[in-house]
């Protein structure tokens, strides 16, 4: 047993659909979160950069006594995140290696599609994380950039126009490929599930990168014997930029009102 909290980032507030899925499946974890909310989005930047961010992340995190770090960004998981985890004397988990695996399972034509920022599109993190899961498998990709700010700025109903307009834009050429599969690769896309898969049709199965995760690490942290034995935990949010507004932003993301406190923090830039 370790009652000590998950340390969890991303950019900004994508990471808290990744969080929702850990509060489901261990209501008793303490869980640190740190959205990056001054430097979203991280996903055009160069890897260089966003893996120097991903430091300072960690690095705030463990200011904590934590167990565990999710970088609950597919952008980060898929930029050098696993260069850098060995640094770490704590389990540092993304949420590619997850998805990857889920994806490989869920296909049954080997066609497996990919969505995610242009820095994961950029990447071939995925391609081989499939490829050693599933040899064979055929894997189309595309960035779709504009996704972000779009569900940061709440244009997430299956009624928005301009969402169904940038997906059908994106996502026709993903369609006529015949994938039956398609990874949301970025953790800010689930809130859009319900528009992507209108547009994909019935016959796609869509990944949450952030349900695949949380399973993941429930499965580590119990075969460790590092799961907490409390019936309820509690959260801490920290970002980077203003804290006002964000518990209603959090609760959009959450799917639920935002319980715990928030916080403006600096982040150490020497990291
Ligand atoms: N939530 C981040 C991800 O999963 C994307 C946002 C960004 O571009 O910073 O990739």
């Amino acid at each position: 047993m370790d009652p000590r909290p998950i340390g969890v980032f991303d950019s900004g507030l994508g990471g808290l659909t990744c969080v929702k899925r850990l509060m489901d499946v261990m209501p008793g974890e303490d869980i640190i979160y740190l959205g990056d909310t001054g430097r979203v989005p991280y996903g055009g930047k160069s890897r260089e950069t966003i893996l120097k961010y991903a430091r300072q992340d960690i690095a705030f995190l463990r200011s904590f006594d934590i167990k565990a770090v999710v970088a609950a960004c597919g952008t980060v998981s898929t930029n050098g995140l696993e260069e850098i985890a060995g640094d770490y004397p704590i389990p540092v988990f993304g949420v590619a290696d997850a998805a990857a695996q889920a994806a490989a399972r869920a296909t049954r034509n080997g066609k497996i599609g990919l969505i995610g920022t242009t820095a994961s599109i950029r990447s071939r993190a995925y391609d081989e994380k499939i490829l050693r899961a599933r040899p064979g498998a055929e894997i189309f990709k595309k960035a779709c950039p504009l996704f972000v700010p779009l569900v940061e700025e709440g244009r997430i109903g299956r009624d928005d126009e301009v969402l169904r307009l940038v997906a059908e834009g994106y996502l026709r050429e993903l369609r006529d490929t015949g994938i039956d599969t398609l990874i949301l690769g970025c953790t800010h896309y689930p809130l859009i599930a319900g528009t992507v898969g209108e547009v994909m049709g019935p016959g796609v199965t869509l990944i949450d990168t952030g349900a695949e995760t949380a399973e993941r690490l429930r499965r580590e942290l119990a075969k460790t014997g590092a799961l907490a034995a409390r019936a309820r935990g509690g959260y801490t949010y920290y970002v980077t930029d203003s804290a006002e507004d964000f518990g209603r932003s959090a609760a959009l993301f959450l799917g639920t009102h935002m319980e715990g406190d928030v916080h403006r923090v600096t982040l150490e830039e020497r990291v």
